[in-house]
């Protein structure tokens, strides 16, 4: 059921309220220094504010909770949520309690250089299951290129830490494509990220995006055919390890999937907030606006913080849901989805050996995930 509600977006329009989502997103934007390819929204600096923003926080949860159901999933990303330490984390997991499942995940990024065995036991204690370490690599030449300030030792200490506190699930993030990044470079950050024994890794092909540092310095991004045979050489190698590849760009152990992203790809409804946090629910999309300062007035002052939303139409969900659905190994729900704009091309590409229809559910099969791209669009008029 929905029922209308002022938004307090600029030009206050009236939209309707979702229906309460078992997902939250939180931003905690502070940041020791701005990475070389980090366009996400970070402020450096300015740290004394970090209580201030946490409690602007709470006050922006306590005004959607009409928004906000029973959680199942909470994700604390940034930024670098463990320059807030484990006791600002700790007020809002609090703040939260009486709407987080018993059996909720809760995920903290962290930053290696940011933690020690003592601040990983507080998260721990404070309700956080699953922590999400930003190695990018292990290669001191490609750290040094993306402007990191964690080293490979860091990130091994950090691990060896986060297994001892006794989180549920230890993930690594780690790039490719990176300009100057060689064959020898991901046959090394392989082999390391192996011998972690984590539960989890991300590892995303580098996007050169404007107004970051790299884009700056011109960096040109690495042949197409050689990033490919990095991506092959990365699912090859960690599927054999014995992770599932189960999206894109990332690998689990079995049993260890992140449930909160699980919960963006298959399109559930999520509730994003703090700086430029995103969510989706109820068919429409709010996005906060960017600004630590301006947030935390608002909210100071009982208005709804700067923000914008958009209300999605029914075809372009169900483009999204096929375009995310097509990242997950496995696959769409055409009876949740809907069917794709071309029904006739699921037919050839059947035939074509590039997917695998199991009941209501379309798969692609191991090699096509290799070109989905191209797949999705021949089934899918995304520029639509
Ligand atoms: C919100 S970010 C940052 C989390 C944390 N502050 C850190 O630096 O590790 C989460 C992940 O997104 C990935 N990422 C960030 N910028 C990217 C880019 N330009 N291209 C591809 N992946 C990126 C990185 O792997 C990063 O760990
Ligand atoms: S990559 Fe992570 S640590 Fe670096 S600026 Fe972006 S959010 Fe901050």
């Amino acid at each position: 059921m929905t029922t209308p509600a002022h938004t307090g977006a600029p030009g206050g329009v009236d939209v309707p309220v979702a229906a309460p989502a078992r997902h939250l997103y939180v931003h905690l934007p502070f940041c020791a220094h701005r990475c070389g390819y980090c366009a996400f929204v970070v402020e450096t600096g300015g740290l004394d504010r970090r209580d201030d923003y946490i409690a602007a926080v709470i006050c922006e949860v306590e005004q959607r909770c009409a928004e906000i159901g029973v959680l199942d999933t909470i994700y604390l990303g940034g930024g670098t949520p463990t320059l807030m330490r484990p006791r600002r984390i700790a007020r809002l997991l609090r703040a939260l309690a009486d709407r987080t499942a018993r059996a909720a995940e809760v995920t903290v990024e962290a930053n290696p250089e940011t933690v020690d065995g003592a601040q990983l036991d507080a998260l721990r204690a404070a309700g956080v299951t699953r922590v999400s370490l930003g190695a990018q690599s292990f290669r001191p030449r490609v750290l040094e290129r993306l402007e990191r300030r964690a080293t490979a030792e860091q990130v091994e200490a950090a691990v060896r830490c986060a297994r001892r506190a006794g989180f549920d699930s230890v993930g690594i993030d780690l790039l490719f494509a990176v300009p100057g990044q060689t064959a020898a470079d991901l046959e090394g950050d392989i082999a390391r990220a192996l011998a972690l024994g984590v539960d989890h890794v991300s590892w995303y092909e580098l996007e050169i995006k404007p107004g970051t540092a790299l884009e700056r310095m011109g960096a040109a991004p690495p042949d197409e055919d050689d990033a490919a045979d990095a991506y092959e050489r990365i699912v090859d190698a960690l599927t054999a390890a014995g992770f599932e590849w189960y999206e894109t760009a990332n690998f689990a152990r079995p049993g260890h999937r992140a449930r909160h992203n699980m919960a963006y790809w298959t399109a559930a409804d999520h509730v994003g907030v703090g700086v430029g946090a995103v969510g989706t629910a109820g068919g429409l999309r709010r996005r906060n606006a960017p600004g630590v300062d301006r947030y935390v007035a608002a909210l100071r002052a009982g208005r709804e913080p700067a923000h914008a939303v958009e209300a999605l139409d029914a075809d372009t969900r169900r483009r999204e849901r096929w375009m995310l659905g097509l990242r997950l190994a496995d696959g769409v729900d055409t009876s949740r989805v809907g069917p794709p704009d071309h029904p006739v091309a699921l037919d050839d590409l059947e035939d074509a050996g590039m997917l695998v229809r199991d009941g209501a559910r379309v798969r692609l099969t191991h090699r096509a995930r290799f070109v989905q791209n191209a797949v999705a669009g021949r089934l899918m008029d995304f520029a639509a």
